[in-house]
């Protein structure tokens, strides 16, 4: 069951590749769970999620009476005592909304601390995403924002394939020199990039030539199509199918 974590610059098309890959999974008969790990994040609209059933998606970070009841202390505080281990192989199952058999995860973000806060919040994240690639047998994506953040040297391990997605553009091709650079301190050992928003050979080429060194999967053509799933709030796999038929390809090489 592979575990995958897609990343990139900002609006390159992380959360449009992690919805067409867990569909194509799902497809295949794979339990699949996918988690919003951008703080920005709005994987749910890529899903086609109603308004209702996003909303059901709260972010875990922010579900501050399961942060007190499972370590032990109040969401916002720091330095005082609190479960480091919490339990959490529950949350998966409850938290979660499924959608066209995939299920959807929001994890959030810790307020003014980032990763390294020693707070409640990040010792309940942080055992979730722990138990998420290293405890449940089931195919994993991580929709994640620039940058390796949620992952550790204890959990890069667990991650099968480190996923950059470029644009044909040296801003994004420049983000992810820097992000495979972070990906290999913490022991990332598969790391690939995909191409998106490509209009044809000339654009893969310039990848190959300005990007980093790393085997290129396949690349998710420019369309319109994408760009009025967005408008329309619609499944973006449902809407795009030259998107879907490329994201299959990625799947095999992957
Ligand atoms: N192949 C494509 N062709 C045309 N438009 C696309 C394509 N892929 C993505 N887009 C559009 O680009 C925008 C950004 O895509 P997406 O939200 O997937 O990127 P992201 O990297 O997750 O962004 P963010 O960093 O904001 O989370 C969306 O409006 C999306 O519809
Ligand atoms: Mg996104």
């Amino acid at each position: 069951m592979p575990k995958l974590a897609i990343t990139g610059k900002g609006g390159v098309g992380k959360t449009t590749l992690t919805a067409l890959l867990s569909h194509v999974y799902a497809g295949r008969g794979q339990d699949v769970i996918a988690i919003d790990a951008d703080p920005a994040g709005n994987l749910g609209l890529a899903f086609g999620l109603s308004a209702e059933l996003d909303a059901e998606l709260k972010p875990i970070a922010e579900m501050e009476s399961l942060i007190y009841e499972r370590t032990g202390a109040q969401p916002g505080t720091v330095g005082g005592w609190f479960k480091l281990n919490p339990k959490v192989d529950d949350i998966p199952d409850t938290f979660s909304v499924r959608q066209n058999g995939v299920r959807l995860l929001r994890l959030g973000t810790v307020r003014g601390g980032g990763t390294g806060c020693l707070c409640p919040e990040n010792a309940l994240l942080k055992a979730l995403v722990t138990h998420l690639l290293l405890y449940r047998n089931q195919t994993l994506l991580l929709d994640m924002e620039a940058g390796v953040e949620h992952l550790g040297r204890g959990t890069a391990g667990a991650v099968d394939a480190f996923v950059i997605v470029v644009e044909p553009g040296l801003r994004s091709l420049g983000t992810a020199h820097q992000i495979q650079g972070l990906a290999q301190e913490i022991g990332v050992k598969n790391i690939y990039l995909v191409a998106n928003k490509t209009r044809g050979p000339q654009d893969e080429e310039f990848i190959r030539e300005h990007g980093p060194d790393l085997p290129l999967l396949g690349s998710l053509p420019f369309t319109l199509a994408a760009v009025s799933a967005d408008q329309d709030g619609a499944a973006v796999f449902d809407q795009a199918p030259e998107l879907l038929a490329a994201a299959e390809e990625i799947a095999n090489r992957l």
